[in-house]
């Protein structure tokens, strides 16, 4: 082992990257999070030839089952790691179900002196075509890699390189299951080619002063679709919630009946935030206060479970931004 190679901790957390299954020909019945990280590296012996490599257990999970300590106990991993100065590069390997929510919060969160970057699988490591140690060697190539420096936390799979803000799943099973439905993947690696076609979106601003997640708001997400009842909203209202995120229908519209819930839940001091439902584009601000969205901050082209990520970090280092729609309209455009 070369000690010029660049020396890259791998942070292990579960998923179907480290999931395993008695059946090879099945990529769909298999147990996620069962395999250490110590022997997912050992099965690709190509990564000891382009990087000397450390690994660390921090989770074992099915993302499904995320929590928020889970996150509090990665960006402390990723700050001990990235704050010694003979570390080139962070690996996160994640399931695939929530890894957008945590790339996300990572995004939110850390400072990324340098590269940052997560990756999963969609088929189980016993599968045939397991798609895990590709995407796990193309992992350690672009975090090794100085093009990958300052371009914030990165998500690699599937030979393609996403900005952590704008990546999401988009499909239920496929080996592309991932995109960057705004603005397109930031590039590719392909072997040890590796190539930024863009830079990632400006306007990065870290959440910092966070509480402990015990003392993170409640922000749920609700959905606007035909003739919703209020029944949801007025309940999450009564049990205190702090935030909102609505799934709203096209172009951030909501139903007069959830928009006139959301006004009363706004009113109660609840911060509201619409998103959309659609999977892609921009949710307008409108030019002028509308009474069924006028109070309520667009999530621009944040998905309704990314935005709900920005809300509650905002919400945890900043409660009284709740009765402040200007000021949260604001941080939703800077973010
Ligand atoms: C998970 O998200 O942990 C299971 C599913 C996957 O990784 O594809």
């Amino acid at each position: 082992m070369s000690a010029s190679l660049p020396r890259i901790v791998i942070l292990a957390t579960g998923g179907t990257i480290a999931g395993s299954s008695g059946n090879p020909a099945s990529s769909a019945r298999y147990q996620a999070a069962t395999v250490p990280v110590s022997q997912l590296v050992d099965a690709v012996p190509a990564l000891a030839g382009i990087a000397r490599i450390e690994t660390e257990q921090v989770a074992q999970i099915d993302s499904k089952d995320l929590r928020f300590d889970l996150w509090e106990r990665l960006a402390a991993r990723v700050a001990h790691w990235s704050t010694g100065d003979d570390v080139d590069g962070i690996v996160i390997t994640h399931g695939t179900d929530t890894l957008e929510e945590t790339a996300m919060f990572l995004h939110l969160t850390q400072p990324c002196p340098i590269p940052i970057v997560m990756t999963a699988a969609m088929r189980p490591s016993t599968s045939l075509s397991a798609d895990g140690p590709l995407n796990l060697l193309d992992a350690v190539r672009v975090a090794g890699s100085t093009q990958a420096r300052g371009k914030g936390v990165l998500v690699v799979l599937n030979q393609q390189i996403h900005a952590a803000r704008d990546v999401a799943k988009m499909h239920t099973s496929a080996v592309d299951a991932f995109a960057s439905p705004v603005g397109g993947p930031l590039g590719f690696v392909q072997d040890a080619y590796i190539r930024f076609h863009r830079a990632p979106a400006e306007g990065r601003v870290p959440v910092q002063r966070l509480p402990v997640p015990a003392n993170w708001p409640e922000v749920e997400i609700v959905s606007s679709y035909a003739q919703p009842g209020r029944i949801a909203v007025d309940a999450l209202v009564a049990a205190g919630v702090q935030g909102l995120v609505v799934a709203a229908a096209g172009n951030g519209s909501i139903h007069e009946t959830l928009a006139a819930a959301l006004a009363d839940a706004a009113g109660q001091g609840v911060a509201v935030v619409r998103s959309s439902r659609t999977g892609a584009g921009h949710v307008a601000i409108p030019e002028k206060v509308r009474p069924e969205v006028g109070m309520f901050a667009s999530a621009m082209d944040l998905n309704p479970y990314k935005a709900r990520v920005l809300l509650l970090l905002l919400l945890a280092a900043d409660p009284p931004l709740a009765r402040d729609p200007q000021r949260l309209q604001a941080l939703f455009a800077a973010h």
